[in-house]
């Protein structure tokens, strides 16, 4: 595949809603998760869809969803939030500018293309066009830890300018180790 030329566009919360088992069926995919998270996943992603600040961005090729990208604004009501604190404290904290930063915050909760389609800059176009014109002073994210940050995720946040929140963070009921990310918005050029 050579270039490609997605077109890249937010979708308003009932297409979201409309299209959600298709969204996370590339998520599913690109994240190698089991299907049987599906039922369980199209429910929570439609609910994140109600929380304030909620924007969606999709890439499209020959009108074939082929990447998803989603956020809305961090709350202290949100599990999210509390894990962070959580983390925080774990590490000493947190300091007044961390207490700053978690007030006024994007949550970038999912961001995925379709294996096939990586690799080719879409991933990289639905985070500036998720993150445009967006109030927030920040925006914060999680991703799996992989050695030396070797994988296109960590690749891509690290060249839009994100740096450690939190490192080997344990969410509640994940066994996995994730960094924890952090931007300030608007996005740098690149
Ligand atoms: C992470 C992901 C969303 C990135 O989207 P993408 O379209 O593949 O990435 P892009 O082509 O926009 O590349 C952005 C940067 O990532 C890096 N990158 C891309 N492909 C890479 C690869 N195969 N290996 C290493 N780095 C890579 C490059 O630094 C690239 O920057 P460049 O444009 O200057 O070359 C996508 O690869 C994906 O869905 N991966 C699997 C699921 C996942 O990990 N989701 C995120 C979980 S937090």
């Amino acid at each position: 595949m050579g270039d490609v030329s997605p077109t890249i566009r937010r979708l308003s919360i009932p297409e979201f809603t409309i299209n959600t088992p298709v969204l996370v069926d590339i998520y599913i995919e690109a994240m190698e998760y089991d299907k049987a998270i599906r039922d369980t996943r199209v429910e929570v992603w439609r609910r994140n869809s109600q929380n304030p600040g909620f924007t969606a961005v999709a890439a499209l090729m020959d009108d074939q969803v082929v990447g998803i990208a989603y956020g809305f604004n961090g709350s202290p009501n949100h599990w999210w939030q509390h894990q962070l604190r959580r983390g925080l404290r774990q590490q000493g904290g947190p300091t007044e500018e961390e207490i700053q930063l978690i007030q006024n915050y994007f949550e970038v909760a999912e961001v995925h293309v379709q294996p096939g389609f990586q690799g080719h800059g879409i991933g990289r176009k639905m985070m500036h066009e998720l993150l445009k014109d967006n109030a927030s002073g920040h925006a914060i994210l999680s991703t799996p830890e992989v050695d030396g940050e070797a994988n296109p995720a960590f690749s891509l946040y690290r060249s839009l300018g994100f740096t450690d929140f939190l490192r080997h963070f344990k969410f509640d009921g994940d066994q996995r180790d994730f960094a924890v990310l952090i931007t300030p918005l608007p996005l740098g050029e690149r």
